[in-house]
């Protein structure tokens, strides 16, 4: 069953026509305890209350499936904001994009020119960007990108899935250039040709990568609320003299909020992934998907609608 549930949350977080209904009648069905806001302005107060705490912030404004060059240009615009916003509230806080929304199903050069846009104001403003990972069809056309991006900049990550069977590959073949990762599971349905489908084979590869990244001396996300993950970092950290400088961990808005604050009490930089926007649809459908009972945040929000 639980099975079945995660492969129909992840069909429609894939589905172009509810994205849009869903998009235009707006931010309900219990997607607020994951997504900090409709606006750059009501996500400010939720980092604020981050910062207050501790906690450092990324900032994802959502959207996904964009279609025109113009509606590429407006995503690119609303990233552009958000990291003005960032600079001028004084927040502890990054930037993560998605390059679909830069454009990735229109053209390369676009979504090139666009990130290099980005970049340029987040160099002015010392603000870190990271490429969020999307489905394995858009894999190599990202990690291109990102390959291409960072030979030109200092402020650009990326993220790798441990799901995949080439992730411990392209790990190694990327050290070359000195890659800041976000180290994950992975979240999109994937096919047994390209994927682990097995929680333990996608777990065991995810403690190589992150033992293998923090001992290459490259920055390391563990972006994970797994606690069995978070031990392992910890022990690697102990057994190594991994410096704390090195090395954070990531966790998603609205989920699991008190380790936030125990990782961030035990020492550890803690940054929580705060999306928002009203393009909300398809990154609560694949929270769904990690975890079926999230279904109770909808069923609560239908009955409010
Ligand atoms: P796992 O799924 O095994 O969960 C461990 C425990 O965490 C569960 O038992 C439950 O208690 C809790 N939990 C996990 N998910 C939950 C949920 N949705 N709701 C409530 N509780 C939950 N993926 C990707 O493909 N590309 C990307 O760019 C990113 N970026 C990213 C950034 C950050 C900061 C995080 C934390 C995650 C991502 N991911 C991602 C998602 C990632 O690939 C993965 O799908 C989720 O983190 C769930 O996997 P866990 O490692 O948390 O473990």
């Amino acid at each position: 069953m639980e099975r079945w549930l995660r492969n129909f949350f992840l069909f429609l977080s894939n589905n172009r026509m509810i994205t849009r209904l869903a998009k235009k009648y707006g931010f309900h069905l219990g997607a607020s305890r994951f997504v900090a806001g409709k606006n750059i302005e009501e996500a400010v107060i939720v980092i604020k209350e981050l910062n207050k705490k501790g906690l450092a912030v990324t900032l994802d404004f959502l959207g996904e499936f964009v279609e025109s060059e113009g509606e590429a240009r407006d995503r690119v615009n609303q990233s552009i904001k958000a990291i003005e916003f960032i600079r001028r509230e004084n927040l502890d806080a990054q930037l993560s994009v998605k390059l679909t929304s830069m454009g990735l199903d229109i053209s390369e050069d676009l979504v090139l020119e666009n990130m290099r846009r980005i970049l340029r104001i987040a160099k002015w403003n010392d603000v870190f960007v990271t490429i969020d990972m999307e489905d394995y069809s858009r894999y190599e056309k990202t990690l291109n990108i990102f390959k291409q991006l960072r030979s030109e900049s200092e402020h650009i990550g990326t993220v790798l899935q441990a799901y995949l069977y080439r992730a411990e590959q392209d790990l190694r073949e990327l050290h070359e250039y000195e890659p800041h990762f976000r180290l994950v599971k992975g979240a999109y349905k994937e096919s047994v040709e390209v994927a682990y489908q097995n929680k333990k084979d996608v777990d065991d590869q995810l403690k190589k990568l992150i033992k293998i990244h923090l001992l290459s001396g490259h920055y390391t996300a563990v972006a994970s609320h797994d606690d069995k993950i978070i031990e392992y970092t910890k022990k690697v950290v102990k057994e190594h003299d991994i410096p704390f400088e090195q090395f954070e961990f990531q966790m998603l808005y609205g989920i699991r909020p008190e380790c936030h604050e125990k990782l961030k009490d035990e020492g550890y930089t803690m940054r929580v992934y705060v999306p928002y926007g009203t393009d909300w649809f398809g990154y609560f459908m694949r929270r769904l998907a990690e975890r079926p009972a999230n279904l109770q945040f909808l069923l609560k929000g239908l009955f409010k609608f």
